[in-house]
């Protein structure tokens, strides 16, 4: 069985989209483990209501070697690592030992409003500022920079002359939760490709 390992660090609805795609025999894999940064992450009680095994690696507490006890957590346990509105930053031998095997979901169509800082609701009130007309989500690669990574999908979503920030991040979510479990599929089902900065699916 495909193993999987969630790393979160708030609401966690991404985390409940895939666990709603396992439960409906929509994708076929098994999450080892949800570990959060953040002890008050509600993914964590998402998580633990199902039986899923959680860890909490406070990033206030473990700071530079958070990515170090992470590795030592899920080494040789899971295939894939999902960031799934994981806010710290991995670094060091978890990306090297993960390389190409460490995803995100990003709330935007990179390389817009993306990198340091831009996370949550400011990704979509920068995006309504700046006025572009559709916005939508990106999952990536994750390697060493801040949403550098390859890009595998991406979602595109309107943004409507009165949409505020919260309404636009609604139906963002709704895309994002569709397009990280297409993505996990796609690599169960090994038609991954990865060519530098080009991602095939085969
Ligand atoms: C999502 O918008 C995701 O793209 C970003 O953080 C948010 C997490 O939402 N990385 P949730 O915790 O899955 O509800």
């Amino acid at each position: 069985m495909y193993k999987i390992a969630v790393l979160v660090s708030g609401s966690g609805s991404n985390l409940q989209a895939i666990i709603n795609n396992i439960e409906d025999g929509d994708l076929n894999c098994k999450i080892q483990c949800v570990i959060s940064d953040k002890p008050e992450a509600f993914a964590i009680t998402r998580a633990k209501e199902k039986g899923i095994d959680t860890y909490v690696i406070d990033k206030r507490e473990y700071k530079d070697e958070l990515s170090d006890r992470i590795l030592s957590l899920i080494e040789g346990k899971v295939d894939l690592i999902i960031l799934a509105g994981f806010l710290s930053i991995l670094k060091g031998k978890i990306i090297e030992k993960f390389k190409n095997k460490v995803i995100n979901i990003h709330p935007s169509l990179i390389p817009s409003f993306m990198g340091n800082g831009m996370y949550g609701l400011k990704v979509h009130k920068t995006a309504i500022e700046y006025g572009v007309k559709v916005t939508g989500c990106t999952v990536h690669i994750v390697d060493e920079g801040t949403d550098t990574g390859p890009i595998i999908m991406q979602k595109v979503v309107p943004v409507m002359e009165n949409d505020d920030e919260v309404s636009l991040q609604k139906r963002v979510l709704e895309e994002e939760h569709k397009a990280l479990s297409e993505v996990i599929s796609l690599f169960i089902d090994n038609r991954i490709k990865i060519q530098e900065r080009k991602v095939f699916i085969i």
